[in-house]
């Protein structure tokens, strides 16, 4: 009887491994510019078009292919990275698993140049949907240049799920900027639609990298870590609690020198800065966890995002220790424990009006001042540019309050308080029947800001003024291309 089993041809398995491996252009722009840093690349060119649906190019000056190595880069599980079971668990290249460029030839209209040598000899290898079309010899520099033209062309229905181009773009240009701030040795540019947006040169560390990708203010908040705890090695840089964002998206964590998002450690994290932090932000840090490769498995997903260590608790705990030694060094853990003002009370509405009851009261102090200014850099900034200079006094809280309409039905629950006093200059403490209220000043005082614009954000009336000197804001890439779009 003919077996009804059979095996599965090449091109069809490619196309099912790039479904795990190849997402979106960002999952493509991820696998090139990996290939180009195991190949020792001292220049890697990113460049997209259309948000990299229409076209995304790696170009590197690294160790290149000859020829039979060209051919062989675009067959299944063909590396020049492991040869042995061992090795799967010796791991110190990104790539591994030999199906990268298979999985996104099969999926595109794709062309890999390559040269080995430094006489300028290069091999131009073109496929279309994993079927090679066309070979020929060129002149090249030694390095490899792999282009993906209209990714999904042969998987309609995975490109539909494609998003906006600049959706798309953003997702790209994060997996640069994670790879930038890993490979500070490396000069990376990153060109969409024929514009640069990205130029970093090659910077001899993390610091000046974090400078150039995500500003020199940033930078100036951060404080450098290195632990060395013997099998284990925790480095990079992290933000004092005064620097402190609404997501998660700037802790870059890498083991072993790949980024990775993992449980253990992203809890270690936000357990490191418990107390520090109001809930619901985030510090920021670029931080490397080197550890012996046998002790951590890398194969768990075909994306690499995901990674399993033999013994969590260890490594949780190390990180834990190590970053709240070096808070703790810079005093921040001293203040906190303290003083009492690191757990500072959130605001759950907008304040009412009709709060008349409330006294005159003072501003914070200045700690919790400059912790509001850097808290968000470019988006405070930018509101003072525009807005007429805050005043020197303090307002009473009671004018501040009364100039709040609150379209949410909050009203009167902040106005029927009684006001007992002031603590520690930060707090006001306020009675609501049997129940003591906390009210943390400061935030309370930015909500009523914030509420405050928004209101005449929407009635398309906020007041602008002409700043005499223009002030200048460092934003990372991203954002000024953003801005840039309005
Ligand atoms: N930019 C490059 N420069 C030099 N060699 C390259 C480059 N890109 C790919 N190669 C070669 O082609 C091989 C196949 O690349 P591919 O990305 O498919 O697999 P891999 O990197 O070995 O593993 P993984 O699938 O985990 O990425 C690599 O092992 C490497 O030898
Ligand atoms: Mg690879």
């Amino acid at each position: 009887m003919k077996s009804r089993i059979h095996i599965l041809p090449e091109s069809l398995c490619n196309k099912i491994a790039a479904g795990e491996v190849v997402e979106r252009p960002s999952s493509v722009v991820k696998e090139l510019v990996e290939n180009a840093i195991d190949a020792g690349a001292g220049d890697i060119l990113v460049e997209l078009e259309a948000g990299g649906r229409k076209l995304i190019r790696v170009s590197d000056n690294g160790s290149g292919m000859n020829r039979q190595d060209a051919f062989l880069s675009l067959e299944r599980h063909a590396t020049s990275k492991i040869s042995s079971d061992e090795d799967l668990f010796a791991l110190h290249t990104l790539g591994f698993r030999g199906e990268a460029l298979a999985s996104i030839a099969s999926v595109s209209r794709f062309r890999l140049c390559t040269s080995a040598s430094a006489d300028g000899l290069g091999y131009e290898i073109y496929a279309e949907g994993g079927n090679i079309k066309k070979t020929t010899e060129v002149g090249l520099p030694r390095g490899t240049s792999v282009e993906v033209r209209n990714l999904f062309f042969n998987l309609p229905a995975r490109r539909k799920f494609l998003r906006k181009e600049q959706t798309e773009l953003s997702h790209a240009a994060d997996v640069v900027t994670k790879q930038a701030l890993a490979h500070p040795e490396i000069s990376f540019r990153l060109q969409h639609n024929g514009r640069i947006l990205l130029e970093l040169r090659r910077e001899s560390g993390l610091p000046e990298r974090v400078a150039a990708l995500l500003g020199k203010s940033m930078l100036r908040d951060m404080l450098p870590l290195d632990q060395d705890g013997g099998d284990l090695r925790l480095h990079g840089l992290i933000s004092q609690p005064v620097l402190n964002r609404s997501a998660a998206a700037h802790i870059y964590t890498f083991v072993n020198g790949r980024y990775i998002r993992d449980r253990v450690v992203q809890h270690a994290v936000m357990e490191s800065y418990r107390q520090l932090l109001m809930k619901g932000r985030y510090p920021v840090m670029v931080l490397f966890l080197e550890l012996d490769p046998a002790q951590v498995d890398v194969n768990v997903h075909p994306t690499k995002h995901e990674v399993r260590f033999r013994d969590q608790r260890l490594v949780h705990d190390f990180i834990v220790a190590s970053i709240r030694d070096r808070l703790r060094g810079s005093q921040w853990l001293e203040l906190a424990d303290g003083q009492g003002r690191a757990e500072t009370a959130q605001l759950p509405q907008p304040l009412a009006e009709g709060s008349s009851s409330v006294a005159m009261v003072r501003e914070a102090p200045s700690a919790y001042h400059q912790s509001a200014t850097s808290d968000h850099p470019a988006v405070i900034s930018g509101q003072q540019a525009f807005s007429p200079q805050p005043p020197a006094v303090p307002e009473p809280l009671s004018e501040q309050l009364s100039l709040e309409q609150s379209s949410t039905d909050s009203a009167g629950f902040f106005a029927r308080l009684q006001l007992l006093g002031q603590y520690h200059q930060s707090y006001l403490l306020c009675q609501d029947g049997d129940d003591l209220l906390l009210i943390d000043q400061h935030a309370a005082h930015e909500r009523i800001g914030f509420e405050k614009l928004r209101k005449a954000y929407l009635a398309g009336s906020v007041e602008r003024q002409q700043l005499l000197f223009p002030e200048i804001l460092e934003l990372d890439f991203r954002s000024a291309d953003a801005l840039q779009q309005q």
